[in-house]
Parts: structure tokens; sequence; C-alpha cells
């Protein structure tokens, strides 16, 4: 009956959490572990840093050290869905690891984390979200306007955010590629890829815990994800709040 983790790998994702009201805060690691309260919940809230290392990091202390009972992660990724746009909002129903597994003649064999690549090894790999936590969750966010962009920050028509659950994919690198864009949203059947998410959900797992990440689309990880990411961070990571903001009072 521990608080909820809400964890963010960069400052902008968890300044977006204006209503986050702080009591408290604790140093461990170089990470500032801000205690308080957000939506009605207790909270310890968290920048962890970039990548699944650090995240495994922060999402162990919040789990032992905090006695957090969930983690929620809050921020942004890149779009690998065609059908979706920037400020476009993925709660995760599938984590996946996209850079884990053995390269064999160039092409990297997709292994779980942690599991032994035994012969007849499912290919559904990833950390599935459960069916009575989704539903809650969805519940929470029926008929909620979500936000958008407004018509000066795309520098051409407004935007509705559209809300989705999909698998989002996770990797320690940047994805700033048209192929590879193509390659992770084919072969892995992501919607949004980012740099945590799994290994919180892989951490989660072990502590028998729940994990929940919830990103909205920053860039859409091809040839303009470098410009675009810095265009839209604070604005995507905003409408990622409106939305986490929601799903902390069911959790
Ligand atoms: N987070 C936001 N955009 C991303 C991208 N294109 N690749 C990986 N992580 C991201």
């Amino acid at each position: 009956n521990g608080p909820i983790g809400l964890m963010a790998a960069i400052p902008q994702e968890l300044a977006a959490h204006a209503d986050l009201v702080i009591r408290q805060e604790r140093e461990i690691a170089g990470c500032r572990f801000r205690i308080g309260r957000l939506g009605g919940k207790d909270l310890v809230a968290v920048e962890a840093g970039i990548g699944k290392s650090h995240a495994a990091m922060v999402a162990t202390l919040l789990l032992q050290e905090f006695k957090c009972r969930a983690l929620l992660f809050s921020g942004v990724a890149g779009g690998l869905d065609p059908d979706l746009g920037i400020g476009d909002v993925v709660v995760a129903d599938r984590l996946v690891m996209h850079d884990y597994g053995a390269l064999v003649g160039g092409r990297l064999k997709p292994y779980q984390p942690g599991v032994p690549p035994l012969p007849g090894f499912p290919e559904d790999i990833g950390y599935i979200l459960p069916p009575d936590l989704m539903s809650k969750i969805k519940d929470a966010l029926e008929g909620v306007d979500i936000g958008g962009f407004s018509a000066a920050a795309t520098g051409g028509e407004p935007h509705r955010s559209r809300l989705i659950f999909g698998t989002i994919l996770t990797g320690d690198s940047f994805v700033n590629d048209p192929v590879a864009r193509e390659r992770l949203h084919l072969g892995f059947g992501g919607v949004a890829v980012e740099m945590e998410g799994a290994a919180v959900a892989a951490v989660a797992q072990r502590f028998g815990a729940p994990a929940v990440v919830v990103r909205a689309l920053s860039d859409l990880a091809g040839g303009d994800s470098h410009m675009d990411f810095p265009a839209f961070l604070d604005a995507a990571a905003g409408i990622a709040a409106r939305v986490v903001g929601r799903i902390v009072t069911v959790l």
C-alpha cells in the first residue's frame, strides 16, 4: 500500500507535471526523489536520466527503498506507426526491448531479457499490461480531453491528440533514421519507440508491481526526429502529463 512511483527520463518530462505537490526530497545516487502528492495520491517523482540502465536503477530504488506499489512513466517517444502523428499519445499495452538479443548475419534476433533462448522460445516477447489494469485505465480516460497542439505550435493546422494502446519499443539509442523506423514498426509491431519503458517494466515484474508507460509523440523517429524532438518536447511532455494525471487517480 505504498506510494506510486512517477518516473521521467529528462527534466522537461517531469516539469510538465505542474500540479505535483512536493513535501520532501531525498537524493540517492545523484537522483532527486520528490516525495509528495498528485491527483489525491501519495507519490515519489523522479527524473531517472536517459536509457535502460538509469531507468532500471531508479525503478529498483522506487520499489525497494520507497516501497512504491506501482510505477508510472510519463514522457515522450518517437512515433513508428504511420497512422500516428506528433502529439498523439500511446499507453503501452506491451513493452519490448528492441536491442536485446543475438546478432546473427547482421540482423538482431530478439530475445526476452534475462531468459535463455531455449528452442521453441515464443515469438511474442515483451512485458504485458494486465488486462484488468488496462480496463481501469481505459475507464479513467473515457471522454477526457487530452488536448493537443495549437496552430502556433505546429506552424500549420491545430492538432487534437489521439490516444491509443499499443506496443512501445525500448532501446538505448535515439532513433533518427527512416529505415530503422520502418524495421522497428514492421519487425516488432511497435507504435512508438523510447529509451526506458521496457526496463521499468522488467524491474517492476521482478517485484510483482505493475508498470504503466505513457508516451506522447515528440517526433516520428525518422530523418527529421533530431529537429522535431527539441521543437515538440515541451508540448508533448505536457500532453503525456495530462494523461498521466488521470491515470494516477485509478492506480
Ligand atoms: N524519445 C523521443 N523520441 C525518440 C526517438 N526518436 N528515439 C528514441 N527515443 C525517443
